[in-house]
């Protein structure tokens, strides 16, 4: 099929080689000429494992281009992928429309009639349908789950298809764009608009739920004596709750799930509807990053706790790992906050290092984990890189000035570092890690 991909972010520019890779002819579209040029160039301007590899062949194999012309998208296109970003409004917590908005308005005016526009981007519930009312077209909303990191995966290899779609002949051309995925047995849920729509916010606002209760968990560990992990570890055995997203720490940041939670929350209220706890999950989440900046400040135990002037080394500076997304990074904001309380902040982070400079270009930074522990007074694990994962606590020991250390991620081995001599701190875990018997 002929398809067009309008936005090539991390979700556009994956969708657009994805579908090349299932067989079909595709354009990118986005009106940053600067992306369009460095995609049609082969070269992905974020950090995505497998996509550079997707990318460059199916430019060779001439089923991928791109370009900055609606015209030229209009004029291609039987079925058209909106895949431009929602982000949170300046003024409130509502998602901020306007690139999906604009995108519609202009690809509904140069599309060739009976094309179909489909929504990707997460928006909140009544979006389609004010955009099908809006517009002499037919509409369709097939939200999207991927992860970044797994990004190829999930969308070649997605755990279900959602179809939100008020017509059979919709329904016809999404199942015919996704025939090879549906053929390898991948559910397909089909459903009408808000359905469709809720269905994207819902399971962010689920997955944001359980690492809030997980960190929730972790407050109530640290004042009763308890260890998260091995709580996390015990309840994740009963398969009705399951491990996954039971990782307590500094809690999650992103591009998706703390704008997404709290424009669902801000939906719900103006349809009356309110979801109350989406706003005790955000706040949970943000005491997180707080507990760590408290912790830092005990473990500098200068007069008053002051950090002023003490060195420390933050390790991450990307909201996850395998990722250089620094939009909302719980790792940026702790630094940011400890340097504006007056400490020498150092972040080494393996990828996210240019982005990180360009969003806090008044941090310091380091080349390497070595480079930013060098005299260190306390050390902040805030990203869990295999990298630092890796590193031997006896061996780090000889490069700080103080061994003391909070694993903000859950990730290093409580035991193991405070036989090394370090004073260990975790979130939601007894100093030295005595919880696990
Ligand atoms: C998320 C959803 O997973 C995805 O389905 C949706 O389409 C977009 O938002 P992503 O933002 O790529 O994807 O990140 P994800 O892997 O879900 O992690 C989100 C955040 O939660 C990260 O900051 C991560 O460090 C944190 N997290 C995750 C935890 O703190 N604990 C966990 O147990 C799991």
């Amino acid at each position: 099929m002929r398809l067009t991909v309008i936005g090539t972010g991390y979700l556009g520019a994956t969708h657009a080689a994805c579908m090349a890779e299932l067989g079909h002819e595709v354009i990118g579209v986005d009106v940053d000429a600067d992306k369009i040029a460095a995609l049609g160039a082969g070269r992905v301007p974020f950090h995505e494992p497998g996509l550079g590899e997707l990318l460059r062949r199916h430019l060779d194999s001439g089923r991928l281009r791109f370009t900055t012309s609606y015209e030229e998208a209009g004029a291609f296109g039987e079925v058209h992928f909106v895949c431009v970003g929602t982000p949170q409004s300046r003024r409130s917590d509502a998602a901020d429309l306007r690139y999906v908005d604009a995108a519609f308005a202009a690809i509904a005016r140069h599309a060739e009639p009976g094309a179909l526009l489909v929504g990707k981007s997460t928006v909140p519930v009544g979006t389609a349908r004010r955009l099908a009312d809006a517009h002499p077209v037919d509409v369709a909303w097939n939200p999207e789950f991927l992860r970044e990191g797994f990004a190829v995966q999930d969308t070649l290899r997605p755990d279900r298809l959602v179809f939100g779609v008020e017509s059979a002949r919709a329904e016809e051309l999404l199942r015919e764009v996704y025939a090879p995925v549906l053929g390898a047995g991948t559910p397909l849920v089909t459903a009408d608009f808000p359905t469709a729509e809720l269905v994207k916010t819902a399971a962010n606002a689920f997955l944001a739920t359980k690492i809030s209760f997980i960190n929730a968990m972790a407050e109530v560990c640290e004042v009763a004596g308890g260890d998260v992990s091995v709580l996390a570890e015990a309840i994740g055995h009963d398969d009705r709750i399951g491990p996954k997203f039971l990782r307590a720490g500094v809690g999650f940041g992103g591009g998706c799930l703390p704008k997404d939670i709290r424009a669902f929350a801000h939906r719900a209220e103006e349809l009356g509807a309110p979801l109350a706890f989406l706003r005790e999950v955000d706040a949970i989440n943000m005491r997180r990053r707080e507990r760590v900046v408290e912790l830092a400040r005990e473990l500098c135990g200068g007069p008053g706790r002051s950090v002023m002037g003490a060195r420390i080394a933050v390790l991450g500076a990307a909201f996850k790992p395998d990722s250089d997304d620094i939009r909302d990074s719980p790792a940026l904001n702790v630094a940011a906050r400890l340097q504006l309380d007056g400490a020498d902040v150092t972040v080494y982070d393996p990828e996210a290092m240019d982005n990180a400079r360009k969003a806090f270009p008044l941090l310091g930074y380091a080349l390497s984990a070595r480079e930013a522990l060098h005299r260190a007074d306390v050390v902040l694990h805030l990203t869990e890189w295999a990298e630092f994962r890796a590193l031997d606590p006896a061996q780090v020991r000889h490069w700080v000035s103080r061994p003391r250390i909070v694993d903000g991620r859950g990730a290093l081995d409580p035991a193991a570092w405070a036989a090394s001599g370090w004073d260990f701190r975790g979130l939601g875990r007894p100093p030295g890690g005595e919880g696990k018997r």
